[in-house]
């Protein structure tokens, strides 16, 4: 059995060999898959990579991903013990949200993607991620509160936990809300401490 890393490299290559939102993939540098531990309890979902994950190949590596390491390291935990990715793994041209009909043809990559790594929670960062869990939701009444999300994929139903967050770019220069995000971030830890995976 190949390890959970060597599951997910084999899917970036999927990705690639589908020519998945070729489109995307011929503006992008490269293919943004996710960083950090693909075995840990927790995987962190946010909507697309910007400039410099584009650059850098990994996500959350910019600004809000510096707000997002920032408060990571105030409930106790490093970027390498907990997994990051994107709904859609290419960067959108100009920085532009992704269209509805990229966000379907990652969705099942990135179903496969939680399958193999398997966290106790799904955090959502921003609507666009957690709309793809919670179609229903709104993420000015939904933040913070944790949700049991069942899914249906290739006969295989999965069963999440899943909490959206704002995302930490929303946030990042409007007081009110980086003070919303900072409170919902600190329910992550207890969800992580309750039993082990
Ligand atoms: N915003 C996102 O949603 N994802 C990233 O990787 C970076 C910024």
């Amino acid at each position: 059995m190949e390890s959970r890393k060597q599951q997910i490299d084999q899917l970036a290559e999927q990705i690639i060999a589908d020519e998945v939102c070729a489109e995307l993939a011929g503006q992008a540098t490269q293919l943004v898959i996710g960083d950090g531990d693909p075995g840990s309890q927790i995987v962190f979902v946010g909507e697309a990579p910007g400039k410099q994950e584009d650059l850098q190949g990994k996500p959350f590596v910019g600004a809000s991903g510096k707000f997002l390491d920032e408060m990571l390291a105030g409930i106790g935990l490093e970027r390498s013990q907990v997994y990051i990715t994107n709904i859609v793994k290419y960067r959108p041209p100009g920085n532009r949200d992704p269209l509805p009909e990229e966000k379907r043809a990652f969705w099942p990559y990135l179903m496969r993607q939680l399958a193999i790594i398997d966290p106790r929670v799904i955090v959502t960062l921003g609507r666009h991620a957690m709309n793809c869990f919670i179609p229903e939701g709104k993420i000015s009444q939904d933040h913070g509160r944790l949700r049991q999300v069942r899914l249906h994929r290739d006969g295989q139903t999965y069963l999440w936990q899943v909490l959206p967050l704002y995302h930490p770019a929303a946030a990042l220069y409007n007081g009110a809300m980086r003070q919303t995000l900072l409170d919902d971030f600190r329910k992550i830890k207890p969800l992580l401490d309750s039993n082990s995976k």
